[in-house]
């Protein structure tokens, strides 16, 4: 008997470009798990900005990832990270002082090879939780972590579009900062992925075009 098909959706974009709304209403649509790297690069600088370590000192934070471990769990159909046991909290998560850290160290090397395999496992996590697919967003997702994705998509809006979108959610964030700390990340996830220009278009109709074409890899499969 055919196993049935499991398809890995890579969506890459700025800060506040809309993955997130994206990829969540995708992962409900198609039972697929959604996995936001955003959010476990955020995590660890929660963590490691707890530990009072400073993105100045890569080694140190080198020495504190070697110490920790990574888990999942699945919420819903979120995939959730665990950090030494422990989920951090939402509002750690997304507060400003997070936010204005998580791209330092995400630029740190160390930073981003502790989080390789773990966000790759994320697909045998899926697989397990009998999920139909994958949805993974970020920065590195189509060129780095899974450069095979069955589909690879970059989000692209206007900064002062994006500016506002975070301003309308009462979050502190300098958009165009943060892009230009990612800029060669998302040069290169660029390559190769379908563009969509979402700023004249409504979440639901970036939402149609992707889901038109996992409805159509899902009958080819
Ligand atoms: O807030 P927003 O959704 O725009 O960003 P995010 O997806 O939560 O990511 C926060 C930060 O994590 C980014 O600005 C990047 O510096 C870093 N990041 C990364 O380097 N690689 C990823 N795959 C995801 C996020």
């Amino acid at each position: 008997m055919p196993s049935s098909p499991f398809i890995i959706v890579a969506i890459d974009g700025g800060a506040a470009s809309g993955k997130s709304s994206t990829s969540r209403a995708l992962s409900e649509r198609f039972n697929f798990l959604h996995s936001d790297t955003g959010s476990y690069y955020r995590a660890v600088t929660a963590e490691l900005l707890r530990l009072g370590i400073s993105p100045a000192d890569p080694a140190a934070v080198q020495n504190a990832l070697a110490g920790v471990s990574l888990a999942t769990t699945v919420r819903g159909r979120r995939a959730v990270m665990q950090i030494g046991g422990r989920e951090v909290p939402e509002t750690e998560i997304r507060s400003a002082e997070t936010t204005a850290n998580v791209a330092t160290f995400a630029a740190i090397p160390a930073l981003r090879a502790a989080l390789l395999d773990y966000q790759r496992s994320q697909a045998e996590t899926a697989r397990t939780h009998g999920f139909g697919g994958l949805v993974m967003e970020g920065r590195d997702i189509g060129s780095k972590i899974f450069p095979d994705a069955d589909l690879r998509y970059f989000l692209f809006a206007d900064p002062a579009e994006r500016a506002r979108r975070r301003e309308q959610q009462g979050l502190q964030d300098q958009v165009a900062k943060r892009d230009t700390l990612d800029s060669q990340r998302l040069r290169e996830s660029l390559q190769g992925a379908t563009l969509i220009d979402s700023t004249y278009l409504t979440l639901e109709q970036v939402v149609e075009q992707i889901a038109g074409e996992i409805s159509a890899k899902l009958q080819a499969a």
